[in-house]
Formats: C-alpha cells, structure tokens, sequence
C-alpha cells in the first residue's frame, strides 16, 4: 500500500518506520529542510531507542519530501501527524492541522483517507473535513478518519509493534476496512467508534494517566508524614486487577510533551462547555507542587543551599529520551540556582538539548566527575545505567556524602549502610545513620 505522512516528529517518524516495515511504501514530509535532509542522509533527527536502525532497515521503501502536495498526492492514505502545541490560555493550537488541511484540499487530485494522528479537540475530524471540501481544487472524494497515538518515548517503537489497541474513530466502514488492512501486520486488536469519541479517547486516557500518577504523588506526601512506604503502598493497590501496578511510581511529578498540554486542553474543552472539571486541575496542581516539595526536603537538610555545590543526575523529562520539554529538572535547577547552588550536571542523552535551557550550570561528561566535591546529588531522571552507579567510590569523590532521589531508585538501607544521607519521596527516613 502507499502511505503518507505528514510531520516528521515522534509520532510521524514512529508511522513511517512502522508502516515501511510492514512492508508499505511510504511518503514521509516535513516543512523543515533541515529534518528532511538529515533523514535522507541516514540521521535520525530524534533520539529514540530502535528508530534509528528501523528507518535504516527500510530505506528502500521511505521516500522523503517538503510538501504537503507530494504527501497528498502519493499515498491512499495520509496520516496527519503535526503538533497542537499549548496555546496561552491552554486550548491546543490548531494552525499547522489547519494549514495541512487546507493544503491537501489544495493538492488532492484523488481518492484519499486523512488519518489524524495528532492529539486534537473532539469535533476537529469535521473541522478537517471542512476545510479540505472548501479548498479543493480538484473535486474527488475523501475521507477523515482519528486514529489516536498512545506511544510512549522512550518506547515508542516498542509501543506502536505491541500496542494495547488502535483506536479507529470513522463513520464510513470501508475507510476503516482500509485502515486496518495498513496495520493488519502488527496483530493488534483494534477499536472502531466514531470521530468524536476516537478523538476523546486520547485526551480521556492521557489525563487518566496523569491523575493515576498525581494521585499516587498525593498519597506519597501522606506516607511521609504518617511513617507508611509509598512503594510498599503502590505494591499493594498494583495488586488489585481493578487499580493495576503501572503508572504508580511516586516521584518528583510527569513531565514531557503530551500530560501537561493535553490536561490544559481537556481542562479547557470542560470550560467551554460550562463544566469545571475540579479533578483535573488538581491533577495539574499536584504535579506542579512536587518539585517545590523537592526542593524544600533539600533546603531543610542543607540548611540553605547557598553556594553548596549539587549534582544532578538526569535531566530529560524520563529515561531513554533526549526530551526536555516540561521536564520536572527545569524548575527544579532553576531554582536552586536563584538560591545560589553551584549545579553541576549529568544526563547521558539530553545534554545536547538542555544545555539551551539549563544555563549557569556547569556539564561534566562523567558521574565520577559530577559527584567532585558536591553536598549533595540529586535523582531526577531513573536512567537505567545510574542503577551500575558504584556509590561506595562516589562517596569518596563527594563533600558531603547526601542523595535526594526524586525517582525513588534506591533503597534506603542500602544507601545508609554505604554512608550515605538518604532522601527520598514518600518514604519517610529511619532513624541513625551507618557508615562503614
Ligand atoms: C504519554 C502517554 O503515556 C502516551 O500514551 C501518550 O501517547 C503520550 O504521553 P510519554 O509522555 O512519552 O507518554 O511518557 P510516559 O511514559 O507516559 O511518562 C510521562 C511522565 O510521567 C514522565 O515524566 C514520567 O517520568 C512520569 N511517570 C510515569 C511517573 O512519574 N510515574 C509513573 O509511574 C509513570
């Protein structure tokens, strides 16, 4: 089959290696020169574990572009895969959907499906559909079906092959036949609805998945004060097939591209409609405290952290990924540097990405070299290699041999009888500490 798609970010690129490996051949566009170029050169512009060598592995079948007219003149089906980043008052921002949508209305000179896999307001299917229908230049027939992503980055390969379900919202049952031939390959089962509710799928799932993890942070604040283990809780509720173990791991709070925007939209979507969705906006409020919880645990137990040297371990938004967007370290270093800490930094991906961000900071290039001198080391981001980390020879390297582990990676007994002081999140402190 032929297949375009428009948008050469995470989800667009995750498309185009999935669907070129199932064997379609493959249209992939961006208006950024740039991203288009180095793709044809072999270089992924993203960091994200097995993209790389998938895009590699079906190079035959991946042709690249800069126009919405080629995509929409070569595939049977166009997936639509531009961002709808946050607007001020945190309604998504619908130009660039808008703009392809009226230039494939532009260009289209045949039949096509329009899948829209960007995270968009329910009703913007008919939105799209209008707006093709009014700049068609050459009248043809059309469909546009939501097809909602759920990847995960850092997994997002993994994700889009063992996907939980392809949720396909279309009200013409031939187009969703077509559909599901493209993804019959990857065996996953799939949802058919309409527009509307595919669309809500994806705002209702994400926002879940962000209470679930607010929730937990909520309790782990409790757990502190009422001497009870936050993990040994999670644990336990995971236990319950109605509760589920995933998304319960306490921490310094979600971050990333999609929990903080698409809550801000649904918040806003409840608005319009005259509904206060009073959940959410704890959800929101929850994860925004956490960091300043951080931060205070650090100040209390420095006392102060003026001109104390911290070191930060990880800095992305989570592991295997070089995001920084609304990653919890902004915050979190920007204000132990207004407080006047001398913040040292590691991250084995991201540095390239948060060096643009994260200023007055000084980069090392080793965690041997981060932990010289320091008061303290902070866990911000659980790369799986800090788990290797051989903190009895970091001790020795470190001033004051503190960890504040805001991923709850460690446990506490562990770090104490290596000598170390021992925060961590919901998991309030035994007393005496141990050195050997
Ligand atoms: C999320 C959704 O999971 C995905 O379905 C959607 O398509 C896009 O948004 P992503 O943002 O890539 O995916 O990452 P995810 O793994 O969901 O993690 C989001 C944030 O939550 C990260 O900052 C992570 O550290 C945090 N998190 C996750 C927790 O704090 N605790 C958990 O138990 C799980």
């Amino acid at each position: 089959m032929r297949i375009s798609v428009i948008g050469a970010g995470y989800v667009g690129l995750v498309q185009t290696a999935i669907m070129a490996n199932i064997g379609h051949d493959v249209m992939c566009v961006d208006s950024d020169p740039e991203k288009i170029k180095k793709l044809k050169n072999g270089e992924c512009p993203i960091y994200e574990p097995e993209l790389q060598d998938m895009i590699e592995d079906a190079k035959a079948q991946i042709f690249y572009g800069n126009t919405v007219e080629q995509a929409a003149n070569w595939g049977e089906i166009v997936f639509v895969c531009v961002g709808t980043p946050e607007k001020e008052d945190g309604s998504p921002d619908l130009q660039y959907i808008d703009n392809v949508a009226k230039e494939i209305g532009e260009s289209m000179r045949e039949h096509i499906i329009v899948v829209n896999k960007s995270t968009v307001p329910p009703g913007t299917a008919h939105r799209v559909k209008e707006i093709i229908q009014k700049y068609q230049k050459f009248p043809t027939t059309f469909d546009v079906v939501s097809n909602p992503e759920f990847l995960r980055e850092g997994c997002a390969i993994h994700d889009a092959m063992n996907g939980d379900r392809i949720v396909i919202g279309t009200d013409n049952w031939k187009t969703a036949e077509k559909l599901i031939e493209a993804y019959q390959e990857l065996q996953t089962q799939v949802f058919l609805t309409d527009t509307i509710s595919a669309e809500m799928i994806k705002y209702a799932s994400n926002a879940f998945l962000a209470t679930k993890i607010s929730f937990i942070n909520a309790i782990a604040q409790i757990c502190e004060q009422v001497g009870a283990d936050v993990k040994e809780v999670a644990r336990g509720m995971g236990l319950d097939h109605r509760i589920g173990d995933k998304f319960l791991g306490a921490g310094i709070g979600w971050g990333g591209s999609c929990f903080g925007k698409d809550t801000s939209a649904l918040i806003h979507i409840a608005d319009q409609i005259g509904y206060d969705f009073k959940m959410l906006k704890a959800t929101k409020e929850i994860n925004e405290q956490m960091p300043k919880e951080f931060i205070q645990k650090i100040q209390t137990n420095l006392n102060g952290v003026n001109d104390k040297i911290i070191g930060v371990l990880g800095v992305a938004f989570k592991p295997d990924t070089d995001d920084m967007r609304d990653a919890r370290s902004i915050p979190i270093i920007q204000k132990l540097v207004k407080e006047g800490a001398i913040v040292k930094v590691y991250d084995p991906v991201a540095k390239h990405n948060a060096e643009k961000i994260l200023t007055n900071v000084q980069w090392t290039n080793t965690i041997e070299e981060l932990a010289e001198n320091t008061d303290a080391i902070l866990i911000i981001t659980e790369w799986k290699e800090f788990k290797d980390i051989k903190w009895r020879e970091i001790k020795q390297k470190m001033r004051n041999p503190r960890i504040f582990d805001g991923r709850n990676m460690f446990e506490e007994e562990e770090m104490k009888r290596i000598g170390y002081e021992y925060y961590s999140i919901g998991r309030p402190n035994k007393e005496g500490i141990h050195n050997q």
